[in-house]
Parts: C-alpha cells; structure tokens; sequence
C-alpha cells in the first residue's frame, strides 16, 4: 500500500519503518529538513533500538524515504498517517495546533486528487478530534465529499527503548473507523499481525489510549503512595509488589515505586485528559491524585537527602540517572530534572552522570557532567540514584565508596540490593523501604 507519514518525531519514524518492512511503500513527511537528509542517507533522526537498521533496510530497498515536499508526499499515497506531536499547553491542555496544520495540509493536498483518499490519526488526541476536528478541517480544505474520504483513528502504544517492537509485536490493534473505507485499510494494514484487534468508532480508540496511560500512571502513583505507607511502617514496598504482583488481575508490572512518571507521554497525557474533564464539567478526583503523588514523589528524595546531610549547601551531591527511564537519551519530563533544581537552589553542588541522557540534560540544566562513575562520585557526600540503568545495578559499591567524601546513597527507584549496599559501608535510604 502507498503510505504517506506526516511527522518523524518517533511515533512516526517507527510507524513508517515497521510499516515499509511490512512491505509497504513508505513517504515520511516532515518540514524539518534536516531529519528528512538524515532518514534519506538511511540514518535515523533519533536514537530507538532496532530503528536504524530497518531504516537503512527500507531506503536501500527504495520502499522507504524522506521528503519535504508535503503535498507531494500526499497525493502520491493512498493512506495518510497523522503522527504529528499533540503537546500540553500551560494550563495542560492538549494542543491541538499541529493536527489542525496538519490536517489542512492534507485537504489542501487532495485538491490535487480525485481518488479516495484515507487518514488516519495515530497521534495521541482528545476524543472526538478525529472526528470533529481533523474530519471537518480535511472535508473544507479538500472540497471532497464525504464518500471520497476514509477516515479512521488507530492509536500506538509504544513504549521508548522498545518501540519497534511494541509496534511489530503488539499487544493488541485498536482499529478505530469512522466509515468502511478506513476500517478495510487498517484491516488490510495488519493483515499479518496475529495479536487482538478490536474494532470501533474513532472516539473510542482515542479514549482506549487516554484511558490505558491514565490507568498504567494511575497504577505508578498508587504503587508510590503505598510505598511511601512502607517507608514509616518497616516495611518494603518491593515485597509487597512482588506479592501483588502475583494476582494475575493485577499483575507484576507497572508497580516500581520510586521518585515518579516521566516521558514524553504520561504527564502530558494525564494532565490532558483530567484537563478535558475539567473543561466538560465531570472531573477526575483519581487523575488529580495521581498527578499530585506524582509531583510529590521527587519531593520525598530532597527530604531523604535532607535528613542524611542536613544543610545541603556546599555539599557535594553525585546524581546517578538523567533521564526519564533507562534505555533511552530521552529527558523530557525526567523526575531528575526537578530533584537537581531543588538541590542547587538550596546551594548544593550538584554533579550528574548518565549513559546517554547528558547532552540532552545539559540543554535543560546547565550542571557539571561527567560520563565516568569514577568521576563523578570523587569527593561526593552523597550518591542520588534517579535512574535504575543497568549500569548502576552493576557498580562496583566498595570502590566507589572509597572515592567519595561521604556515604550516604538514596535510591529514588528503590533498585539497589539494600543488603550489598550495606555491605559496602554506605548509609542506605530508599522511597518504598522502612
Ligand atoms: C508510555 C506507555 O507505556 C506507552 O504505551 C505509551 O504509548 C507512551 O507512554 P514510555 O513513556 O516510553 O511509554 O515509558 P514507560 O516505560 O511506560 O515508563 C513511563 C514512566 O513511568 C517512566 O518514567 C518510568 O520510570 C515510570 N515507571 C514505569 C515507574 O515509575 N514505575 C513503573 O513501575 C513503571
């Protein structure tokens, strides 16, 4: 089939690689010139695992590639996928500014074609927008009559680290259509995928997306709210998740306490969703709960860090973990980001390590790097994990010691071993750990 993807944030790139190793013919569309000469030299705009090389797969079999020309891109193609970003605005509101440039780029490309054309929304939106939004916006643009449009909503569940997986070997396919046209191509799109596919009208695949992050974050901040019971009553939350965990109805994962959510998704997704709540007069006391708990859980490692150093000006504090979850550069929304402002504000000096999160990081907050542990922990006081990296699971706990000025490590994701911590002479304090 000829796809045309508009956005190469990484919902897309992912969508149109997996989709052209799909055997599909692939255009990705974007007006940011210099990703589209990266995915053309068979290069990959952003770092995913797997990503590349279906990337440099799909351009040297000359069923993928990269353009600017946007009207182009569409009148070429029979399908169009909306993946352009959906970001909060300041009072948390979705902005839906992209998807309305978007869909108006897309009617006024179809003026230019006759045969039916269909769109499909892949991006994160409110419900209705698919249908009240995009739809109206395209049917005005394109001057088309409704029967010469398909229009369906079909949302990713991707997680970052592991989204080309997640969208080769999904769980399920939310086909969401607003008319027989869209529901056959996305039928026809994920002929060969094996897993649940559940058909339905566009609001309600947009709702199913609301409504699984908001749970899954709901589920993170429930999880921390018990965890923070554990940390008074002697008791450690790990257990209690492994013991919760083993209820199939409620499952082991998504029960890591910790300092909180981060990412390009939950927080934007939750405060967007309590946001149209609030604006169509229902409300959600769970989702407000669940945001608070969120904001309140860097909080608790400050007040750890606190109660371990006393005044944390002059101190020499090592923070281990810049981004919002391990396996990725990505930073946004990282809990570590409001942990290390509180610290400098109160005149602590703060010295950060991560993987591969540092360039990015440093865009946000300017504070002193280093990429080796060793580095990074001389002459520290304290030891803050942020981010469980493997690499942190690892280290070598006696011969850091050695080299700091203190002993204290807080664990913000409750991801050390407490005995080996212990062990290696360190004073250790752990959300979700008595
Ligand atoms: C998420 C959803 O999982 C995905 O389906 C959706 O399409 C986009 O948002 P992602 O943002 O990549 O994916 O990250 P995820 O792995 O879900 O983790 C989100 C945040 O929750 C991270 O900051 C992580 O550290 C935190 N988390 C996750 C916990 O604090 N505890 C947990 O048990 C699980």
């Amino acid at each position: 089939m000829k796809i045309s993807v508009m956005g190469t944030g990484y919902v897309g790139l992912v969508t149109g690689a997996t989709l052209s190793e799909a055997g599909n013919d692939i255009v990705c569309l974007d007006i940011v010139e210099d990703k589209i000469n990266q995915l053309n030299k068979g290069e990959s705009p952003i770092f995913e695992p797997g990503l590349d090389k279906l990337i440099k797969k799909g351009i040297a079999k000359g069923n993928l590639k990269g353009s600017t020309n946007i009207e182009q891109g569409i009148v070429e193609s029979d399908i169009t996928f909306i993946c352009v970003g959906t970001p909060s605005k300041k009072d948390g509101s979705i902005d839906l500014n992209y998807i309305k440039n978007a869909s108006s780029a897309i009617g006024r490309a179809l003026r230019h074609k006759q045969d039916v054309h269909t769109i499909i929304v892949k991006s994160t939106v409110i419900p209705q927008t698919t249908e009240n939004v995009v739809l109206p916006i395209i049917s005005k643009k394109s001057g088309r009559k409704r029967e010469n449009i398909g229009i369906g909503m079909n949302p990713e569940f991707l997680r970052e680290g592991s989204a080309v997986k997640d969208a080769l070997k999904p769980d399920r396919i939310v086909i969401g259509h607003a008319d027989e046209v869209a529901l056959n191509v996305l039928k026809e799109i994920y002929k060969d995928h094996d897993c649940p596919k559940l058909e339905c009208n566009p609001r309600t695949a947009e709702f199913i997306k609301y409504a699984s992050n908001a749970f899954l974050a709901t589920k993170i901040s429930f999880a921390n709210e018990m965890a923070n019971m554990c940390s008074i009553w002697g008791i450690d939350f790990k257990e209690v998740a492994e013991g919760m965990g083993m209820d199939s109805r409620i499952s082991p994962q998504f029960l890591q306490a910790g300092a909180g959510f981060g990412g390009s998704c939950f927080p934007k997704d939750v405060k967007a969703l309590a946001a149209a709540a609030k604006s169509d007069k229902i409300g959600s006391k769970i989702l407000t709960a669940t945001l608070e708990v969120n904001e309140s859980q860097p909080k608790i490692v400050i007040g750890m860090t606190k109660e371990r150093l006393g005044v944390l000006k002059g101190k020499k504090i090592a923070i281990l973990g810049l981004t919002f979850k391990p396996e990725t550069d990505d930073v946004r929304e990282s809990r570590t980001e409001i942990v290390v402002k509180e610290l400098v504000d109160e005149g602590a000096k703060v010295i950060g390590h991560d993987p591969e999160g540092i360039e990015n990081f440093k865009k946000i907050i300017d504070i002193e790097t280093s990429n080796t542990l060793n580095e990074v922990v001389k002459g520290a006081d304290c030891l803050i994990l942020m981010t469980e990296w493997k690499e942190y699971l690892e280290m070598d706990l006696k011969s850091l010691k050695e080299r700091m000025n203190g002993n204290v490590i807080i664990d913000g994701r409750r991801a050390l071993n407490p005995e080996k911590v212990k062990e290696a002479g360190f004073d250790y304090k752990s959300i979700g750990l008595g």
